[in-house]
């Protein structure tokens, strides 16, 4: 490899969301445990360092020594275009990108642009938590359309019932994760084409959030939404460097909408959002310079999930787990333990000192009993927390 991944990076001390936010991980209920000896693994943000390409852009762009008002430039655009026609053969038209300060910012426009207050909002359950937020903090409704879970662990869209809610007039909206966030999921092109036409035979507008959409697996495939189906007008596509890149500081989403009247809704509601003279380069650098990077990262992540998943069938049999097709995020199901889930909490947040991300975050009703970590950080540091939980689990393994 290239590149050095398990080199291990201080964040503490840098404002870290992941290694320096107990207030915010007591507000939002993730824990209230949190020391110097607490390993991390719960956002999704890598604790890896950027590709050269990125990191020269920053200097460059420091270097400059003025930080004003800076606006996309064509090359920002065109980075852009070739990427995700390089990538996903999707041609994407200068018109219709739209930057946003963020994914999470974006689906919050995206509401107020689509629907009004007491409207339903439909999600996948368990999904992305601020999913929630934003429909709720919008005063919308959450429709939920719970996914089916079999036997072995796998995830599938309730087709029937989502057909249904979609039928309903007061529901206006459907987000989409693809990949999914949690299970890791990619949605197969027949699942998506029939969710896309559903959704256009009834009006419903679809918020694709396709950020983990180059965190891909082995042998997987993802596949844009817009390219399963003709039927795209009511399509809005979130992309974003954020995850695929490591620079989520950096807020730098691109909204893909080609319909010109959802377009003026989402831009009059948005306003002017300018990115900051750091994004604008990074998008270029990252867009143009660091496929190769990509490639090794995610070759990177698979070695830590066959690591994992190794690991966990051998030292704690109990752990049910599907291997992810896309994203870092790994969705672990302890429930065969038969201890609560906040017995399973105390074990990892507390004894093993590791913070996950709860199953209630990402379902309040049947969350219970999973837990979610993020495989983004050095390989090393992966290990020690989880030899770190099997000994928390030594009396019940
Ligand atoms: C599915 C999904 N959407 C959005 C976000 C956040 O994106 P942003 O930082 O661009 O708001 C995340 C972060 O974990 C995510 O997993």
């Amino acid at each position: 490899m290239k590149y050095n991944f398990d080199e291990i990076i201080e964040r503490r001390g840098t404002n870290s969301f992941k290694w320096d936010s107990l207030e915010l991980l007591k507000e939002w209920g993730i824990t209230d445990h949190f020391n110097k000896n607490t390993i991390s693994l719960f956002t999704a943000d890598m604790d890896i360092a950027v590709a050269p390409a990125i990191e020269a852009a920053m200097h460059k762009t420091v270097d400059n020594r003025i930080y004003g008002y800076s606006f996309p430039s064509q090359d920002y655009y065109d980075s852009i275009i070739n990427w995700f026609k390089r990538k996903h053969d999707w041609d994407i038209k200068k018109e219709e990108i739209i930057y946003s300060p963020g994914t999470v910012f974006a689906l919050g426009i995206a509401i107020r642009a689509y629907s009004k207050e007491g409207d339903g909002v439909i999600i996948q359950r368990p999904v992305y938590a601020p999913f929630t937020g934003q429909i709720e903090g919008h005063n919308r409704v959450v429709v939920n359309n719970q996914m089916l879970l079999d036997e072995e662990g796998n995830y599938s869209i309730n087709l029937k019932e989502f057909e249904e809610l979609a039928k309903k007039d007061e529901n206006k909206m459907f987000i989409l994760c693809n990949p999914h966030n949690p299970s890791g999921r990619i949605f197969s092109n027949e699942e998506l084409k029939i969710m896309a036409e559903i959704c256009a035979k009834n009006n419903v507008v679809i918020i694709a959030d396709e950020i983990h959409g180059d965190l891909i697996r082995k042998d997987s495939i993802f596949t844009p939404i817009v390219k399963t189906t003709d039927k795209t007008d009511h399509i809005v596509t979130c992309t974003a460097i954020n995850k695929t890149f490591n620079v989520a500081g950096l807020h730098a989403s691109n909204i893909v909408i080609q319909n010109k009247e959802l377009r003026d809704k989402f831009q009059k509601t948005l306003g002017f959002a300018m990115p900051t003279p750091f994004t604008i380069n990074a998008v270029i650098a990252a867009y143009n310079e660091c496929d190769e990077w990509l490639d090794e990262i995610n070759t990177y992540f698979d070695g830590t999930i066959d690591w994992l998943m190794n690991f966990l069938k051998e030292k704690m049999p109990k752990v049910k787990f599907v291997r992810p097709e896309g994203t870092y995020i790994f969705w672990m199901d302890f429930r065969a333990y038969n201890i609560s889930a906040a017995d399973i909490k105390k074990r990892i947040y507390v004894d093993a000192n590791v913070v996950l991300e709860s199953g209630s975050m990402f379902d309040p009703e049947k969350g219970d009993g999973f837990e979610r970590v993020c495989l983004s950080s050095p390989r090393p540091l992966i290990k020690e927390a989880f030899e770190r939980i099997v000994k928390a689990f030594e009396d019940i393994n």
